[in-house]
């Protein structure tokens, strides 16, 4: 799931292993490295945790060198064990290869590889790719072409990073769908699946493109096709810097990023209104105003916690712009033959710009025509680059698996596109958006006012540490708000828990409510008494059956003390921003339980932080 390659005069080891601690929020259960060193490979592995491989490193007599690669994996083809962590060695011994994605056809070329006597050690698609990768070094004029002659019989998604034990000096990567981004240095460079894994040393960045090969040596970097031309590549600066790699003084990344929430939403609001409170999305250039005015469909794809911002999108899109919109979890999509054409819009939402599903997702919504629009954290990543137009959240790095301001970055990113279009194709609620124009810009203030809250949400995260079942409601955007608590619970805190659309109670989920369950109730804000009063009812039916409630509410609604155990208040906001407030208690609340409970917050068991698998 990490990978990282280095060439250079520093210490190999100390940048591959400090490069893996940075990709470790991405999510792995085995870590290895290789290094070339006075012509002769060394490789260190070990399953679970990188700790565990740098006590090996301390045990063995494992050399200086100045080129080497390393790898955090995510187990898809064999289990986390030692034989099948990378790196994975030909059998002659001469090229070590590190590997993420999946290789669709490796079944086949590991017949045929074991057909031409290979013992293979390891249960792992990567493993053939060292052994083609030295067959073609055999014959081949350099690394260069080798890994052409290789990534040429390779079907699926990879990105791939392999030294030679007689080419000291040398890194050669390709990538086909994973990310790969190389970092310029001086006197050294490298290569990884992610800035991070080199941003102490380098903020100078080329982007690799789909079905391209690169060779690093520690004062050159050579990219090409896969059909061997010579490639050109964008280079650029990243603008943050190591410090927002680092906790900062907070026990946990995710901690962290629950409270940057108010800056992360006010960057990525700013400089997007003029001064007459026009939208100025620059960055919709790909796509015209006639093309969004031409368009009489929106589809949204989205995978987990950007699938719920999508959620509360379709709400604020079809309210202001009156275009039917869908929205759809990412893997569902293209196996169902959904109806797209040309006028269809298809608006992607993803933090790490890299979710295989959402990928694939997009690329079929263009296939059949559509424009699309991508909401995504991380510049230059895959699915923006695929699409028309893009609105970059400005959240900075997102380190936490489970997303946090990355929710918050793109709720907001969903209101600046539903306003831009509702602004560019004509508004039916001209004075209604005008209002909440105006009170977005309040929002960072109104997140800080439910941070300084925390104290009281972390007094009931202690008081709920031996509940096992949880239930989220919530109505209209409420709803997937309830869905992203109860996904919150899920994620760090291992807990069960459920978020429904309050109205569906009736029709099955209180069946299960117990004496004593914990019920997180979201209740609309006032102006919406409809809405609010049907709420009210649920608290009450669930109440009545010894439900544990917790209702969050905003400031001066009275009313609900009678049935409500605890009352998490809110600032008051239009019921379609509601969701950048109510669900900062619900983060802060599953941050707090899983810390109580002693779960590893930043890195919880089975979830990546970015899969790259479908
Ligand atoms: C993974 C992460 C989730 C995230 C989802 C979508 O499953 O564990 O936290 O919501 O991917 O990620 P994306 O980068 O596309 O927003």
């Amino acid at each position: 799931c990490g990978i990282i390659g280095y060439v250079g005069p520093r210490d190999a080891r100390d940048v591959i292993i400090s490069g893996l601690r940075r990709l470790e929020y991405r999510g792995y259960d085995s870590a290895g490295i290789a290094v070339v060193a006075d012509g002769r490979l060394s490789v260190a592995k070990k399953a679970g945790k990188l700790a565990n491989l740098e006590a090996e490193l301390a045990t063995v007599d494992f050399p200086v060198a100045h080129q080497g690669i390393g790898h955090t994996r995510w187990a898809t083809h064999g289990a986390p064990t030692y034989e099948n962590a990378h790196p994975h060695v030909s059998a002659d011994g001469r090229v070590a290869v590190v590997h993420n994605g999946i290789i669709e056809n490796f079944a086949d070329l590991r017949a045929e590889l074991t057909e031409a006597g290979v013992h293979f050690k390891s249960e792992t698609d990567t493993e053939v790719v060292a052994h083609l990768l030295a067959a073609e070094l055999q014959s081949a004029d350099g690394l260069i072409d080798a890994m052409r002659a290789v990534v040429a019989r390779l079907q699926g998604a990879f990105t791939l990073v392999a030294i030679d034990v007689t080419r000291p000096g040398e890194v050669v990567a390709a990538r086909r769908n994973s990310p790969l981004v190389v970092g310029v240095g001086k006197d050294e460079n490298f290569v990884a699946s992610d800035v991070l894994a080199f941003i102490e040393h380098t903020r100078d960045v080329v982007e690799l493109g789909q079905d391209q090969i690169v060779l690093i040596t520690a004062d050159d970097i050579t990219v090409v096709g896969f059909d061997g031309q010579p490639a050109e590549t964008a280079r650029y600066h990243v603008d943050w810097d190591t410090s927002a790699a680092e906790k900062a003084g907070f026990d946990w990344f995710m901690r962290k990023e629950i409270f940057e929430q108010p800056k992360a939403v006010a960057d990525t609001l700013l400089g997007r209104f003029n001064s007459k409170g026009e939208l100025v999305l620059d960055e919709m250039r790909g796509i015209s105003p006639e093309d969004l005015r031409r368009i009489n469909k929106i589809v949204i794809v989205a995978c987990g916690t950007a699938y719920y911002a999508g959620m509360v999108a379709k709400y604020a899109i079809e309210h202001w712009t009156r275009v039917p919109c869908e929205v759809e979890v990412a893997s569902e999509f293209r196996y169902r033959d959904p109806i797209i054409d040309p006028q269809t819009l298809c608006v992607t939402i993803s933090q790490s710009g890299e979710t295989a599903d959402t990928l694939m997702a997009i690329r079929h919504a263009r296939i059949q025509g559509a424009k699309i629009i991508a909401i995504c954290n991380t510049n230059g990543a895959t699915i923006p680059r695929e699409s028309d137009a893009v609105i970059y959240t400005h959240a900075g790095p997102e380190i936490g698996v489970a997303s946090t301001k990355g929710f918050l970055t793109q709720l907001a990113a969903c209101y600046l596109l539903g306003l831009y279009l509702a602004q560019v194709r004509g508004m039916k609620y001209a004075d209604e958006i005008r209002v909440i124009t105006d009170e977005l810009a309040h929002t960072p203030q109104m997140i800080q006012q439910m941070l300084d809250g925390a104290d009281e949400i972390y007094q009931l995260a202690h008081d709920l540490a031996s509940a096992e079942d949880f239930i989220f409601l919530g109505r209209h955007v409420g709803y997937p708000v309830a869905l992203e608590g109860a996904l919150k619970l899920k994620e760090i805190a291992y807990q069960h828990a459920e978020g429904f659309a309050a109205g569906e109670l009736k029709h099955g989920p209180i069946a299960i409510i117990e004496p004593g369950m914990p019920v997180f109730v979201v209740v609309p804000p006032a102006g919406r008494d409809q809405l609010r009063d049907k709420v009210l009812s649920n608290i009450k039916e669930v109440k009545a059956r010894g439900a544990h409630t917790i209702v969050l509410a905003e400031n001066g609604d009275d009313g609900i003390e009678a049935d409500a155990d605890l009352i998490i208040r809110l600032p008051h906001t239009s019921t379609l921003l509601q969701p950048l407030v109510a669900t900062v208690p619900l983060q802060l609340l599953a941050c707090e339980l899983a810390t109580e409970l002693g779960h590893d917050v930043d890195q919880p068991r089975n979830l990546a932080k970015s899969v790259t698998v479908e």
